[in-house]
């Protein structure tokens, strides 16, 4: 692998999900790509084997992204075979409580802010001085639509990720004159995914027909609204918000 010929990804909670799809999409468009993880070490060792049997470039680095000096261990090892990062997909999702605003403690839904905001800042300001130094680079984080649109006990996802959207805005302005972009994914409800596993069939068939589309996201199309950010084709949108959702909520 030449880090000098390649663009670098890192995305980031990679071994399942929209991150591991991810993950696999980047590589086929000629990229090579970190795949973080945090307890799933076999699972972000089989996205990497995924990737290298497509013919790809893949590395899978264990990290806890709230910790900043597991990220600059990551990097390291990163920078050491690769060079820097070009492109942040920040994917990652830290454990939240699911329960109403009357049942929940403070230390819930304060603890998935810290985790929530402390994970981005801390993988952003990891991933900045290549991308300043280069006048390049792709910041592009997971929202979720519920925080725009409430649902029933995900107070604490959706005020966290809601955070996080004003966040990549407020990165969109400053960064911009350094020729970064910074944009959000904003999925509704996914199928194939570890919170869709835990819907019942009813849940399910009512968020199916809300979906003027007729079915749930999967994780690959999420993933291809990442790579269209994540690409060279995204010349100018910045501080943007993309909706994968089927048409389930139009804003
Ligand atoms: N699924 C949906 O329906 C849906 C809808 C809207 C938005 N989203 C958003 O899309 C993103 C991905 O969701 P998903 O459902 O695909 O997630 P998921 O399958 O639950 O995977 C979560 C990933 O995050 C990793 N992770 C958790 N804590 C971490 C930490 N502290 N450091 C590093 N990695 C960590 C996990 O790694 P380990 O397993 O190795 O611990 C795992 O790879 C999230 O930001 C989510 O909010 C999902």
């Amino acid at each position: 692998m030449t880090g000098a010929t390649s663009r670098v990804a890192l995305v980031t909670g990679a071994s399942s999900g929209i991150g591991a799809e991810t993950a696999r999409l980047l590589a086929t468009r000629g990229i090579a790509v970190v795949v973080n993880y945090l307890h799933s070490g076999p699972a972000a060792a089989q996205v990497v084997a995924d990737i290298e049997a497509a013919g790809g470039q893949a590395m899978a680095v264990q990290a806890d992204v709230r910790d900043p000096a597991a990220v600059e261990t990551m990097l390291e090892r990163v920078s050491a075979a690769w060079g820097g990062i070009d492109v942040l997909v920040h994917n990652a999702l830290t454990p939240y409580a699911i329960k109403s605003f009357q049942d929940m403690t403070w230390e819930e839904l304060g603890g998935k802010l810290d985790d929530e905001m402390r994970a981005a800042f801390v993988v952003t300001k990891a991933v900045l001085p290549t991308m300043k130094e280069q006048g390049w680079g792709r910041l592009i984080y997971l929202g979720t639509g519920l925080s725009r649109r409430p649902r029933e006990e995900m107070i604490a996802l959706g005020t966290a990720k809601a955070a996080l959207t004003q966040f990549a805005r407020y990165l969109a302005q400053e960064l911009g004159p350094d020729g970064i972009t910074v944009n959000v994914v904003e999925p509704g409800p996914v199928a194939e995914t570890k919170i869709s596993a835990v819907l019942d069939e009813g849940q399910t068939q009512r968020q199916v027909a809300a979906t003027p589309l007729g079915r749930l996201a999967r994780p690959a199309d999420v993933a291809q609204a990442v790579a269209f950010y994540a690409s060279e084709d995204n010349a100018f949108m910045t501080g943007t918000t993309a909706a994968v959702n089927g048409g389930m909520s139009m804003y």
